[in-house]
C-alpha cells in the first residue's frame, strides 16, 4: 500500500496537536463529520479550502467548547442570541453574530460577521478544549458531495488531502446545524437544519426565513446555499406521487436502457421496483430519515446507477431541512403526478 493511500486516524492528544501545528484533521460532530482548522491561522484555513476544493467565497463556522470562548470571537450579542445560545448550545444551531476581527478574514470570507456554534459530541468538545482554539469546519466532504455522517465517507472523499481523521463513530442527527442570523432585530433563519423553525420560535417569538430558501430565484444571504451541494454523480430527480407513478418513471428510463436507482422510505419501499432501491428511514419519523440521508445519497455512488429519483417529503419539523437538501442535490428538479 502506498504512503498516500494510507488512512491516518490520530487519537485526541494528537489530532490536537496537528491543529496547533495548523494541520487539518476531521471530527465528529452530532450533525455531520466537520473538517477542522485553526480559525486564528490564515494557513490553517487555507489548508481547509484547498482540501474541500471550496469556493473562497463560502464562509466558515466556527465551532467553540465553552461560551466564555464566544466573547473572545464577537462583538455585540443580541438578546435573542443569547436565548437561542442558552436553549440549543451545545447542539445544531449556527449564530451568525458581529465578528470582533479576531478570526482569519478566510473564515469569514470577507464578511464582518462571523458564524459560531457548539457541538454537542463529546469527541468535538474534547478536541476543541485540548487543542485550547476555535476550530473553523466546514462539513468533511470534498465541495458538492453530500455531507459525512461516517468516518469512512470522509475517508472516501479527503484521504491524502488532509492530516488525519478522528472517528467517532456515526452522526446522530445526519442533517447540518441550522444557521440563524441573530445580527438584526428579528432572527433570519438562513438554512434550515437540526433544531428546527418550530423550536426557535418557542423560544425568541417572531423569526425570519431568508426568502432566497422560499424561492430560487432570490440571492441567498448565507453564501454556501447558493451552490450545488450534497449530489451523488448520478442525476438525481424528486418524484412527488403514488408509487404507480414513480414506477412508471422507473419503466420508461429502463426501456432507453437507463439503470435505475430509487431513494425511498421504510413505508414505500415494497411496493418500488428499480435496479436498485434504497431506503432513508420511515416517514413517520423524519429524523431517522436526516440521519440516514447522505449515507443513502452516497451509497448510489456505489451501484453505477444512471440515474436517481428520489420520494419527497413533507415541509414540517425537520422535514424542512431534509427536503432543502434534496432540492440542492437535485438542483431543483421535480416531476409532480398532478
Ligand atoms: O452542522 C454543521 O453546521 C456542520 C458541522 C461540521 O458543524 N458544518 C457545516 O459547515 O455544515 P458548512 O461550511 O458546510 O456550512 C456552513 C454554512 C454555509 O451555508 C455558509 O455559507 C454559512 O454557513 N455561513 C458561514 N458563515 C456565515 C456568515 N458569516 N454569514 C452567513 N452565512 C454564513
Ligand atoms: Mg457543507
Amino acid at each position: 500500500m502506498s504512503v498516500e493511500n494510507k488512512n491516518n486516524y490520530p487519537q485526541l492528544k494528537e489530532a490536537a496537536q496537528l491543529l496547533q501545528a495548523n494541520e487539518v484533521v476531521a471530527f465528529p460532530t452530532e450533525t455531520v463529520y466537520g473538517l477542522g482548522g485553526n480559525a486564528l491561522s490564515d494557513e490553517a484555513v487555507d489548508k481547509i479550502f484547498a482540501a474541500k476544493g471550496r469556493p473562497s467565497d463560502n464562509p466558515l463556522i466556527v465551532h467553540i467548547a465553552q461560551k466564555e470562548q464566544l466573547h473572545t470571537l464577537v462583538t455585540n450579542i443580541s438578546e435573542t442570541a443569547e436565548k437561542l445560545m442558552e436553549a440549543f448550545w451545545p447542539g445544531p444551531l449556527t449564530v451568525i453574530l458581529h465578528s470582533n476581527g479576531t478570526v482569519s478574514e478566510k473564515v469569514t470570507a470577507g464578511l464582518s460577521t462571523v458564524a459560531v456554534r457548539m457541538p454537542n459530541h463529546p469527541v468535538a468538545l474534547a478536541l476543541i478544549t485540548e487543542a485550547n482554539l476555535p476550530l473553523a469546519a466546514p462539513s468533511a466532504n470534498l465541495s458538492g458531495k453530500p455531507s459525512p455522517t461516517t468516518a469512512k465517507h470522509v475517508a472516501k472523499d479527503l484521504t491524502g488531502r488532509i492530516a488525519g481523521i478522528v472517528d467517532g463513530g456515526a452522526a446522530g442527527v445526519g442533517v447540518e446545524s441550522t444557521v440563524v442570523d441573530c445580527t438584526g432585530e428579528i432572527p433570519v433563519i438562513l438554512r434550515p437544519g437540526g433544531i428546527t423553525t418550530e423550536q426557535i420560535s418557542a423560544v425568541v417569538g417572531e423569526v425570519a426565513v431568508d426568502p432566497a430558501l422560499l424561492s430560487e430565484h432570490e440571492a441567498p444571504k448565507s453564501p454556501g446555499m447558493k451552490y450545488r451541494h450534497y449530489s451523488p454523480d448520478a442525476p438525481l430527480v424528486l418524484v412527488e406521487g403514488s408509487s404507480a407513478f414513480l414506477n412508471e418513471l422507473v419503466r420508461k428510463e429502463q426501456e432507453n436502457g437507463k439503470i435505475v436507482g430509487v431513494l425511498t422510505t421504510l413505508e414505500e419501499k415494497s411496493d418500488v421496483f428499480a435496479d436498485c432501491v434504497i431506503e432513508a428511514g420511515s416517514r413517520k419519523e423524519l429524523q431517522t430519515v436526516a440521519s440516514s440521508l447522505y449515507d443513502a445519497l452516497r451509497s448510489f455512488d456505489e451501484q453505477a446507477v444512471d440515474i436517481i429519483f428520489a420520494t419527497t417529503f413533507a415541509k414540517e419539523g425537520v422535514g424542512v431541512a431534509i427536503m432543502n437538501r434534496l432540492e440542492k442535490a437535485a438542483s431543483n428538479q421535480i416531476i409532480k403526478e398532478n
